[in-house]
């Protein structure tokens, strides 16, 4: 079975408690929070305060993506504020061994994004070193965009990959994930959906969730 990460970007920042609870109630397994800088990615969310809010309402394991330039002035802030997982890009490290090893120093999972752009075989000397690879199934910014097909083909090929190295890494599908794509993604082999729009703007997120993890 799946893990389901609901991505808290498309919650109701009004209601963020409820919708916290909401997701503590339902077969949800993670907490998916995107942290945006503004120059990373055109857009700009929340930051350690809001991660330190939330954790306060979940026993759930909380899934930190970094979309940020030089995580590693951040990472400390982020273990503070009660991450399990901090999950940083490639593209915005150009130390990312260094950087995987502060992350794990502090006593968090580690895990690398790689946007729709960047190759696969890219991950090959660090993926002995980390816990996750979050790959981008839409261009990091923003909820609710349509699924890149070529993910699929991505994702097939780091499923190889770690299978050849002897690797259990998790292989997360960040972007456009909808009830109607999940099964060809995990089929592909990724373990981890993370979803937004597909579970808060479903007339029942609670019902959505438990179909996500049934597939
Ligand atoms: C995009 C974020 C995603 C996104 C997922 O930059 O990393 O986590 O919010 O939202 P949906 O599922 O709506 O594409
Ligand atoms: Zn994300």
């Amino acid at each position: 079975m799946p893990i389901i990460a609901p991505s808290l970007l498309s919650a109701n920042f009004l209601q963020l408690e409820s919708d916290c609870k909401m997701l503590n109630e339902s077969k949800a397994d993670w907490f998916h929070l995107d942290v945006m800088d503004g120059r990373f990615v055109p857009n700009i969310s929340f930051g350690p305060m809001i991660v330190e809010f939330i954790r306060k309402t979940t026993t759930k394991f909380c899934d930190v993506h970094l979309m940020i330039e030089e995580p590693e002035k951040y990472a400390e802030q982020f273990k503070n504020a009660g991450a399990d997982n901090l999950t940083v890009h490639l593209e915005a490290c150009k130390h990312l061994h260094r950087n995987i090893q502060q992350i794990k120093s502090l006593g968090m999972k580690a895990g690398v994004a790689i946007n729709p752009h960047t190759s696969v075989s890219l991950l090959e000397n660090i993926i002995q070193d980390i816990d996750l690879v979050c790959i981008m199934s839409v261009n990091p910014g923003f909820g609710g965009q349509k699924f890149i097909l070529n993910t699929i083909e991505k994702i097939k090929q780091l499923r190889k990959m770690c299978n050849e190295k002897g690797l259990h890494t998790h292989i997360e599908a960040d972007g456009g994930v909808t009830l109607e794509n999940a099964r060809s993604i995990i089929e592909a082999g990724a373990d981890v959906l993370v979803a937004g729009n597909t579970v808060f703007k479903a007339a029942n997120p609670i019902d959505v969730i438990a179909k996500l993890k049934e597939i």
